[in-house]
């Protein structure tokens, strides 16, 4: 096979492949490139080999099997094409037009793009059925996931053959159709946007934000992620998604992050972005809880898994005592000392509030999958409810964190609309669910696949939220796939 660009994906290909047994040429514009990266690939090796990571055999064998080439006629005669050159659809276009001249017609050409597409990529191919995506992850040797991306005359067998192939690599395949951001790139954008929604109307700090998600269970909350992967990449992928969709609005970019590009806070790489680094985020302020009143009464309402769970967490509370339950509420959540806390079904509490008359109440967010994790809530009412409330979660082993009173809180509105974006890519035949989860799990380490969210809240619950959402901004933004209407 042939790899054409010596950079960080092309190498991370060529090392990949010539591990799995594969023969692999590697061609470079740059004189001298491949050549360096070969050098570069070899040094990291050996210092695997020091670490015991890999034996000094198979880190030969591996090396032996890469060789760049001069020019792309040297490997005229290879069975596959993997391109990984500059992200631009002129100069991939010719590249491809100029290798179709030399190979034999029974190559597969495939393109590590991760944002142009393959059915453009393809057009002014003399056999454009041999044209596919094979996209992968940065760093390539650590990531598991490929996208397999078939354009619009992408051969089905051609499609096939590649998934096998990435599959035999000792990657995790996932077949997606030729779409802006495929499937991980597009079905992520919310993580991103509903956090860069909430600081815009000022509703969190980053650092209660990144806490909140963390501890839903992602490994990285989105602030500091966007400050590791750096603004200027982030921000341009989302722009990148929102032209290739007409300017959806739902894909809007976002003006908290544009602003931080025009500064140049890139994150990390420039030591400032949401955070000043390398510190990072400032430790967690929790909302202050104080003791709550001796023989306060504690009620769980409603029925489901999270009932359960707070009915646990009371009977605890209460030194094995059975928690009281109300199960013809019709709600869910705890009752104390006549404050009602209810999990949010997507309505802030402010119009909770009104539709129950009551005067003062607080609503509290998915809960966290973490122990002890922060959870957050917001209320309205008296000023002593806030405190109140947070003593509650607090008792419940939870790190209370009082936010604005928006629709969706932080963690069900983030995870509403990344099962709606997943929904839609369903919809719209992106991806399969198991695709879509295995894509989101393995490219971006996600806890758990949109789909696996989508069984624990419920689809009642998610459109619930997506419609409060929706009721509140009005817009395209939030508004509900029909695959999730159809399915309710
Ligand atoms: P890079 O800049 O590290 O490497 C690109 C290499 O291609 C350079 O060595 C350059 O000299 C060479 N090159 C440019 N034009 C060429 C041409 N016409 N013929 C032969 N060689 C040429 O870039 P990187 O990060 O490796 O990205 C390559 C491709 O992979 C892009 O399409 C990018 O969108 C995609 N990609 C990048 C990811 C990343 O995280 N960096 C992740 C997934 C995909």
């Amino acid at each position: 096979m042939l790899v054409v660009g010596a950079g960080i994906m092309g190498m991370g290909i060529a090392q990949v492949a010539a591990l799995a047994g594969h023969n692999v040429s590697v061609f470079d514009t740059r004189a001298e490139a491949a050549e360096q990266a070969k050098q570069k690939l070899a040094d990291s090796l050996a210092a695997l080999v020091t670490k015991g990571k890999m034996t000094a055999e198979v880190v030969q064998a591996l090396l032996a099997r890469i060789t760049p080439v001069a020019q792309l006629s040297d490997a005229a005669h290879v069975g596959l094409v993997v391109e990984a050159i500059v992200e631009n659809l002129a100069v991939k276009r010719s590249l491809f037009q100029e290798i179709e001249g030399l190979v034999s017609e029974y190559c597969i050409l495939a393109t590590n793009t991760s944002s142009l597409s393959v059915t453009a990529i393809a057009n002014g191919l003399k056999y454009p059925a041999r044209m596919v995506g094979m996209h992968f992850f940065n760093p390539v040797p650590l990531m598991k996931l490929v996208e397999v991306v078939s354009g619009l005359q992408t051969d089905a067998a051609v499609g096939q053959a590649i998934f096998d192939l990435a599959e035999a690599w000792g990657k995790t395949a996932v077949h997606a159709r030729s779409t802006p951001g495929f499937i991980v790139n597009r079905i992520a954008r919310p993580f991103y946007a509903e956090t860069l929604a909430l600081l815009q109307e000022q509703a969190a700090q980053p650092a209660q934000l990144d806490a909140l998600l963390r501890g839903a269970g992602f490994r990285m909350g989105p602030c500091e992620l966007m400050d590791l992967i750096g603004h200027d990449t982030n921000f341009s992928v989302t722009q990148s998604v929102f032209e290739a969709n007409f300017f959806d609005r739902r894909f809007t970019p976002s003006l908290v992050q544009r602003e931080l590009v025009e500064g140049g806070l890139l994150g990390r790489k420039t030591g400032r972005g949401f955070y000043s680094h390398p510190e990072g985020a400032p430790a967690l302020v929790a909302t202050h809880a104080s003791a709550l009143p001796a023989n306060a009464q504690w009620v769980v309402h409603g029925i489901g898994a999270v009932a359960d769970t707070l009915a646990t967490a009371v009977s605890q509370l209460l030194g094995g005592k059975a928690a009281s339950r109300a199960t013809s509420s019709n709600w869910v959540g705890v009752e104390v000392a006549g404050l009602q806390l209810h999990q949010t079904d997507g309505r802030p509490a402010w119009q909770v509030a009104q539709d129950a008359r009551l005067k003062d109440m607080a609503v509290f967010d998915e809960l966290p999958a973490v122990a002890g994790g922060a959870l957050a809530f917001a209320c309205v009412g008296r000023e002593e409810t806030s405190e109140l409330a947070a003593s509650v979660l607090h008792a419940l082993g939870y790190v209370p964190v009082l936010v604005s009173d928006t629709p969706g809180l932080v963690v069900a509105r983030t995870v509403a609309m990344l099962v709606n974006e997943a929904a839609d890519a369903v919809l719209q035949g992106v991806c399969t669910l198991e695709g879509a989860n295995a894509a989101m799990k393995l490219g971006v380490n996600y806890p758990a696949g949109p789909f696996d969210w989508l069984d624990r809240m419920g689809r009642a619950r998610v459109v619930a939220v997506l419609h409060a959402l929706d009721a509140c901004y009005r817009g395209e933004r939030y508004r509900v796939s029909p695959w999730l209407q159809r399915a309710v």
